[in-house]
């Protein structure tokens, strides 16, 4: 599916690499993360590439994001971080009510797939996604794939993209 630029949170942006892609491909994005450390460096590398992007320290959990809602949440590895059933379902819950009607979710998760013996993202099952998700999104598709980065060995990870559920 083609997402066209639009009003866009990406949750646990880090150095905020997602975000300014987005913005460079005309998203208006706010990038929020709870580490100031990382928001800093975010705005400082959007500042270099000359990109307009808004960068919040704040916590999701605990916070309404100013601008939702949003047509597009996107998180890559953030998401993730949550190991129970529980946790992964109230973060998907305030990924819904922070977006408009049909609005998408973008997330890309560890993938449990992988058998490893050295460190590396948190690993969630299919099922763990589903689960959680499920109750206020559809998923519009859910692919085995591997987290982008310069290594050669990447971990393996789950690409979902979901609907918010119009009864939410
Ligand atoms: C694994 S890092 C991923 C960073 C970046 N998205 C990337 O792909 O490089 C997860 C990020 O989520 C942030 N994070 C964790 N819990 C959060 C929360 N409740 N609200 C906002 N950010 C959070 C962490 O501080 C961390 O920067």
């Amino acid at each position: 599916m083609d997402i066209k630029p639009c009003n866009v949170l990406e949750i646990g942006c880090g150095t905020g690499n997602n975000s300014i892609w987005l913005a460079q491909n005309n998203f208006d994005v706010i990038g929020i993360d709870t580490a100031e450390i990382a928001i800093q460096k975010a705005l400082e590398k959007a500042s270099k590439a000359n990109v307009k992007c808004t960068f919040i320290e704040i916590n999701f959990l605990e916070n309404k994001i100013e601008g939702a809602p949003f047509k597009f949440v996107f998180d890559r590895g953030c998401f993730h971080i949550f190991s129970s059933d529980q946790e992964r379902r109230n973060f998907a819950e305030n990924v819904s009510d922070h977006l408009e009607k049909d609005g998408l979710w973008l997330s890309i998760v560890g993938n449990a797939d992988e058998l490893r013996d050295h460190p590396g993202p948190p690993q969630r099952t299919a099922r763990d996604i589903v689960n959680s998700v499920e109750p206020y999104f559809e998923i519009l598709s859910l692919v085995s794939s591997h987290f982008e980065s310069d290594r050669s060995n990447t971990p393996r990870a789950w690409v979902c993209l979901m609907r918010k559920r119009s009864s939410i």
